[in-house]
């Protein structure tokens, strides 16, 4: 049995009580499994075509100075229990400590084997609705902004629900879909710069009856193909919808350079995992999460699932 399997036979063997330590656990383990896994998870699933799209302009890009500069709320912050650059060594930030490493490394090593040349581009995913994708995005950029080598674009890509604004308590502004829609609106009109140096936010913009239909359009492509080459020493996070509820969010994962899917302690059930994981494709760039879980030490989870 590999490993991801062993972790799913785990998941959702617990009781059903409300989650209290934030635990992040992760499975970057995954990666090492060994071959026989690869039919289990490598089964990927063609996005529906999309149609019905309004015209997509061509993206602009001719690279302009990110202006507008935004007060990310630490204090609101550091209260919902996330990692901040003042927090200190908390649990949850010595998980994500863990957590961004591999990821780290793989952004940016050519020999990774992550052909289309967006190792730097990581989608946060998860099967549905509240496991923690958002929480665990926000983290995650937080934690690498904070690394003296790194710079930061988180992406909220959750465009049919964009929940970043409320954890970093900003409002929702111009974005993604803005420029997706506005050829002359180029990507640093609405990139945000924050007060967490190395951290740009670039929100999911205004509402649009097709939002997720462009989520999926050839305009997203091109357009993270130019986040890829426009921004090739920074790591964006994208914070992006549930799999099993959208088709855009596998349309996104097959232009990802990784994948961190989000599973949720005693409530996302095996069936989840490995639909999400067929849904998805590629096997080898994806990390699994084990999030609000009620353990403390990130080894004992590791013992528990992975060895
Ligand atoms: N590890 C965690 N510890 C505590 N609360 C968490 C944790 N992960 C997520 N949450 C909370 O669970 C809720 C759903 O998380 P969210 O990230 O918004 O889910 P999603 O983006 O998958 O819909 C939020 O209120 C969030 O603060
Ligand atoms: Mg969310």
């Amino acid at each position: 049995m590999s490993i991801i399997e062993k972790a799913i036979g785990k998941l959702g063997q617990g009781k059903q009580e409300a989650p209290r330590t934030p635990i992040i656990v992760s499975a970057a383990e995954a990666q090492k499994k060994p071959p026989e896994a690869k039919a289990a998870v490598a089964m990927p699933v063609q996005a529906a075509a999309v149609d019905d799209v309004p015209a997509a302009p061509a993206v602009n890009t001719q690279p302009r100075q990110t202006s507008k500069r935004v007060n990310i709320d630490l204090e609101r912050l550091h209260n919902l229990g996330m990692v901040t650059p003042d927090g200190g060594r908390t649990p949850i930030a010595e998980e994500f400590r863990l957590i961004k490493r591999p990821l780290i490394e793989k952004a940016f090593d050519r020999s990774s084997g992550i052909a289309s040349g967006h190792g730097n581009l990581v989608m946060v995913t998860s099967s549905l609705p509240g496991e923690g994708k958002t929480f665990c995005a926000v983290n995650l950029a937080i934690s690498i902004a904070m690394e003296m080598d790194h710079t930061v674009l988180l992406v909220d890509a959750d465009v049919a629900r964009p929940s970043v604004p409320h954890f970093l308590g900003l409002k929702n502004d111009a974005g993604l879909m803005d420029v997706l829609l506005d050829d002359k609106l180029d990507l640093a009109d609405v990139m945000l710069r924050t007060n967490i140096d190395s951290l740009t936010f670039l929100p999911a913009g205004k509402s649009h009856r097709h939002a997720t239909e462009l989520l999926a359009s050839q305009s997203m492509s091109r357009l993270l193909d130019e986040i890829a080459r426009r921004y090739p020493d920074r790591i964006v996070i994208f914070d992006s919808p549930p799999v099993l509820l959208t088709t855009e969010s596998r349309v996104l994962a097959s232009q990802m350079g990784q994948i961190v899917m989000v599973v949720e302690a005693e409530k996302t059930t095996q069936h989840a995992v490995k639909a999400v994981l067929r849904q998805i494709g590629s096997q080898d760039n994806v990390n699994l999460i084990y999030n609000k879980s009620r353990g403390f030490s990130g080894e004992e989870y590791y013992g528990r699932y992975y060895n």
